[in-house]
């Protein structure tokens, strides 16, 4: 007999087949019993008729634990109640592990609880969507720079520069050399840039920051292209373009996952390119014409003031030329403007904040050396970075996307703690 998964189950209908897998529930009655099964690959509803089954098997199937371990073999039936549109019709019940006290049950738990148990918690059906919409959101991302002529290349995490400001670095020591964790693989990106003309990077990325709130992780992905030739306009337009992709594979790939976290669909369906884009001088207008008189020009957003703007909208939108006192040495300047430069954040609905942070790349080399220098860097850490507007530089954009927080927002979970299999948090380096 064939050992299949879950997934497969709609190629076998009306086959006896086999199965390894847990019990995640179960309940019964005194003469039928409904397992909920999982594999990894799906979850499934197993259906223990007594009368079928006999009395040995019924009283093995009403007695076994959440999360042990077993083999069944049943027949693959049609039900369709259910989503997935498939059953089974239990035949044999083989436990390989009884598993004894498992600590998550049906019942509700604390967050800190679930945390502390993340190495079980990832079982659960919600957090098993979870995982899957985060891993169609990367092979989408694959597939849209590859369809586009990107090539992956992949930044150092090792690193001596600090792309994004000194204050967050991760310190760690490279023998007897000072050294960072990676805050953004961008610099690199933009030398293989001038190797490759157009290349995405996807990798972790670790920031130092004191913040405890719903958007911020410790360590987290970033996916980050950068293009030769390609100034601010342009890239605004890959970002929506890619954006779109990815939201409308996840719509089309994972409807199970989907449905089983109650995201309502029609937030998702309407999202496409082109995106709004609104300047930060009218967005500061905006705010202070909304409530928020705190906020003046040249002051950075916090999360109250990108969730008022994003209200505004059903699309993610563009917030775009930031002042330069806020933003990091290497933003082009606006030609017309010298207070102003061309860079955008792309921030997502319904309160998920920035999930995108971009610009057009300074590539004049004497006003690049003066950045660094007003910026306070190590200027010998930036030799090789400078040689990029040295030996034929060209105008090129680039962007960073945050993993976890569009995972967040397309599947409609609060925090981005429950985006990434192990998160690393203010607090939390266990498990
Ligand atoms: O805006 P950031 O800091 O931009 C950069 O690092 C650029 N060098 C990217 C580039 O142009 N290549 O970070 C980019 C994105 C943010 O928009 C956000 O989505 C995410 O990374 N991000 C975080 N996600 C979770 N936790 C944190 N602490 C994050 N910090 C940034
Ligand atoms: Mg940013």
């Amino acid at each position: 007999m064939k050992t299949i998964m879950i997934h497969e189950m709609p190629n076998h209908a009306g086959e006896t087949v086999r199965i390894g897998g847990w019990l995640a529930n179960k309940r019964s009655s005194g003469k039928i019993a409904f397992l909920q099964l999982r594999d990894g690959s799906g979850f499934v509803q197993g259906v223990v008729v007594k009368e079928v089954v006999g009395e040995d098997i019924f009283a093995k199937a009403k007695s076994m634990t959440q999360e042990s371990s077993l083999y069944i073999t049943a027949e693959v039936t049609v039900d369709e109640r259910s989503t997935f549109g498939y059953e089974l019709q239990v035949k044999e019940i083989e436990v390989i592990h009884e598993a004894v006290d498992y600590p998550i049950t049906p019942k509700e738990h604390g967050t800190e609880f679930l945390m502390d148990h993340r190495h079980l918690w990832l079982r659960s059906r919600k957090q098993h969507a979870v995982m899957k919409i985060r891993d169609e959101v990367i092979r989408a991302t694959y597939e849209f720079f590859h369809m586009n002529g990107f090539v992956k290349v992949d930044p150092p995490i090792l690193t001596g520069s600090s792309p994004e400001g000194t204050s967050e670095l991760f310190k760690t020591k490279y023998f007897d050399e000072d050294a960072f964790l990676s805050q953004s693989g961008q610099l690199y990106m933009e030398a293989a840039a001038m190797a490759l003309g157009k290349v995405f990077s996807f990798g972790p990325t670790f920031r130092a920051e004191k913040s405890k709130t719903r958007r911020h992780l410790i360590e987290f992905w970033m996916i980050e292209p950068e293009m030769a030739f390609v100034e601010f306009e342009e890239s605004l337009v890959v970002q929506e373009q890619y954006v779109t992709h990815v939201i409308q594979s996840v719509l089309q790939n994972c409807p199970i996952e989907l449905e089983r976290l109650d995201r309502d669909l029609s937030k998702l369906e309407k999202i496409q390119a082109p995106f709004p884009r609104i300047s930060y001088d009218d967005a500061i207008k905006f705010l202070n014409d909304n409530g928020f008189d705190d906020i003046k020009w040249g002051e950075d957003f916090g999360a109250p003031h990108e969730t008022a703007i994003a209200e505004s909208y059903d699309m993610p939108v563009f917030i775009t030329h930031y002042p330069i006192g806020i933003k990091p040495f290497y933003m082009q300047p606006h030609p017309d403007r010298d207070d102003v430069v061309l860079c955008a954040d792309l921030i997502a609905p319904e309160g998920y904040g920035e999930i995108i942070g971009g610009s057009e790349r300074v590539h004049d080399y004497e006003l690049m050396k003066q950045r660094i220098k007003e910026h306070n860097l190590d200027e010998s850490a930036y030799e090789w970075y400078l040689d990029l507007s040295k030996y034929g530089a060209v105008p090129h954009s680039g962007f960073g996307l945050g993993l976890e927080r569009t995972v967040a927002w397309i599947s409609g979970v609060e925090h981005v703690r429950e985006t990434i299999p192990f998160p690393r948090l203010l607090n939390r380096l266990y498990p």
